[in-house]
């Protein structure tokens, strides 16, 4: 049963100078109870501002114009204030974004804890020092980082004290906003591993936003391709690398490396995504698509059933727009030695 589900959402921002931005524009998305979805794209694609809006933690200059949000059956889309406050303690989702800067710097682990943990009424100082230190050893830490400082804490374990802060609140949805994007390579599969072990020992719903789609479709039940604020592939996590139907979905697929290897390869997809304050005709990826053909540029793919999976490209059933092997380095590629 979808625990979280968008209709047709759409959110503008709208600077106090400039044209207004549609960054995202028509998107429908559910994640079941349990389930462990990633949400890929490059940068500025709305991401971000789609996980703020699917927990109600949009704030100006982005408006919800559109659509609708439900959570475990009750429309949410209009709550306020001390509604949405107590839909939040019945387990409503929140944002946990790069711990790099979520912390406090001048506040100990333990007063964080302290400070999250106020909310909730229940426990007496021992009991609540009980479960601070089962929080931190369900993330792998030990709760002697408890009297640290934010500072004296490595990156990673920065990561693992906020996914605890965030697990002390029990929210029955959790979206991560590159949550590992800061952290070299290896420590960020760890805490991905860290991620997924929490997530299937607590069983609570998660959205993982990332730029990285190699990252996430190895941790993730299910792949959501966002491009210029728009779903173009919707799949099951385990046919991605084999049966992605959309161009920018194999674009995308080119752009990691194994993080295991000491050299990666970065292959950028060449161009940049559309400016967001201007809808073009036809479909907003045709300008950096290899297949693009005159409807392309003509009319707004939908996103429709392809087989499995749900994919907006007209070409998606052909079999030259089918993946290929190896394509050999795009123009511009780099090898960095890690
Ligand atoms: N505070 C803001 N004011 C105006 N535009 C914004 C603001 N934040 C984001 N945007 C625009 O919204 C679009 C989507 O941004 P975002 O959701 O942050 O993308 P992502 O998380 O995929 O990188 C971008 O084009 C960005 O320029
Ligand atoms: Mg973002």
């Amino acid at each position: 049963m979808a625990l979280l589900e968008a209709r047709g959402v759409d959110i503008v921002y709208r600077p106090p100078l400039g044209p207004p931005i549609l960054a995202v524009r028509d998107v429908s998305l559910s994640v079941d109870t349990g389930e462990f979805v990633g949400l890929v794209g490059e940068s500025g694609c709305g991401k971000s501002t789609l996980g703020y809006a699917l927990t109600r933690m949009l704030r100006p200059p982005a408006h919800q114009t559109g659509g609708r949000v439900m959570f475990d059956g009750h429309d949410v889309t209009d709550l306020r204030g001390e509604a949405l406050r107590r839909l939040r303690r019945r387990g409503l989702g929140l944002v946990l974004q790069s711990g790099m800067n979520a912390l406090n710097p001048v506040r100990q682990i333990g007063k964080h804890f302290g400070d999250v943990m106020a909310g909730d009424g229940s426990s007496r100082r021992g009991e609540r020092q009980d479960r601070m230190r089962s929080l931190l050893e369900q993330v792998g830490l030990d709760a002697s980082v408890l009297a640290r400082y934010p500072h004296e804490l490595s990156g990673g374990m920065r990561q693992r004290v906020a996914i605890a802060l965030v697990l002390s609140l029990e929210p029955r949805l959790i979206v991560f906003d590159e949550p590992t994007t800061a952290l070299d390579v290896l420590v960020q599969a760890a805490v991905m591993d860290t991620i997924r072990s929490l997530q299937r020992a607590t069983g609570f719903s998660a959205l993982m936003i990332s730029h990285d789609l190699g990252l996430v479709a190895n941790a993730t039940d299910r792949i959501v391709v966002m491009y210029a604020g728009r779903i173009v592939e919707d799949r099951a996590a385990r046919t991605v690398v084999t049966e992605a139907r959309h161009p920018y979905t194999r674009a995308l697929l080119g752009c990691y490396g194994d993080p295991r290897a000491d050299s990666v390869e970065l292959r950028g997809i060449p161009g940049a995504p559309p400016d967001l304050s201007r809808q073009a005709a036809g479909c907003a990826y045709a300008p950096r698509c290899g297949l693009a053909q005159e409807r392309c540029w003509q009319e707004e793919p939908a996103l429709r059933r392809v087989g499995e999976a749900w994919v907006s490209c007209h070409r998606a059933e052909e079999p030259e727009a089918a993946p290929t092997a190896e394509a050999g380095p795009a123009p511009g590629a780099a090898t960095v030695r890690g």
